[in-house]
């Protein structure tokens, strides 16, 4: 039987090679909707190797199947992707991933929900990201609005488009209301 069921837990450097593994099933397919091949292939060779700093950084997640498998990633820093000063307050989402076998199952929203969860008792109140264009959907989804577009230098002579994002925490009723909603939403859906 094929499992369906995960769960989220921290990741460690000894996950190198696994994440490594899920960024080079997940990224070449599911972001070739959104770029054309000379821009994305030499963004590829980069972003698709795990980063053992984030790996031990004690803020990076992976979603496990049943059997063990590693089907998604993702994760927060203080620091800002291209090692920016820290400003307090504001953390940095990073380097997210769902195997293409396992989208839309809400596994890229039970990371973040750990990584807010975890930024949130660490004194974090809002959340940057550079989504990648494919991604902005989703970040959208989770509650982050748009600040602008464009080209994020992630290497020599490399660079990718990508939609500038910010997420703002909620306090608890807001909160309360938005699961509300959501839940109510699914609701309607079903019916
Ligand atoms: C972006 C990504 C991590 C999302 O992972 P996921 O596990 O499929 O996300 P979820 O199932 O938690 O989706 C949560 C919500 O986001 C929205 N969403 C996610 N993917 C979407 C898509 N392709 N189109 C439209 N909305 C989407 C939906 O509202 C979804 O809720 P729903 O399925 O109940 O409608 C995954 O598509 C991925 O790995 N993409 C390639 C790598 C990448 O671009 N990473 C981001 C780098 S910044």
């Amino acid at each position: 039987m094929i499992p369906t069921r995960y769960l989220v837990r921290n990741a460690d450097v000894d996950d190198i090679a696994t994440v490594t593994q899920l960024l080079q099933a997940s990224y070449p397919i599911l972001m070739k909707s959104a770029y054309d091949s000379a821009m994305l292939a030499p963004a590829l060779e980069l972003m698709t190797r795990a980063n053992p700093k984030l790996l031990s950084s004690g803020t990076y997640y992976l979603a496990e199947s049943e059997d063990g498998t590693v089907v998604g990633c993702g994760g927060w820093t203080r620091e800002s992707p291209g090692g920016g000063t820290a400003v307090e307050g504001i953390g940095h989402i990073r380097h997210f991933g769902t195997h293409p076998g396992w989208t839309r199952k809400g596994i890229g929203r039970a990371i973040f929900r750990r990584c807010e969860e975890d930024a949130r008792a660490s004194g974090i109140r809002e959340f940057e990201c550079y989504s990648s264009l494919n991604a902005e959907c989703f970040y959208s989804a989770l509650g982050f609005e748009r600040i602008g577009v464009l080209d994020i230098q992630i290497g020599p002579e490399v660079s990718l488009t990508s939609c500038h994002m910010h997420y703002r925490f909620r306090d608890e009723t807001e909160r309360q209301f938005l699961a509300d909603k959501e839940h109510s939403e699914d609701r309607n859906g079903a019916v």
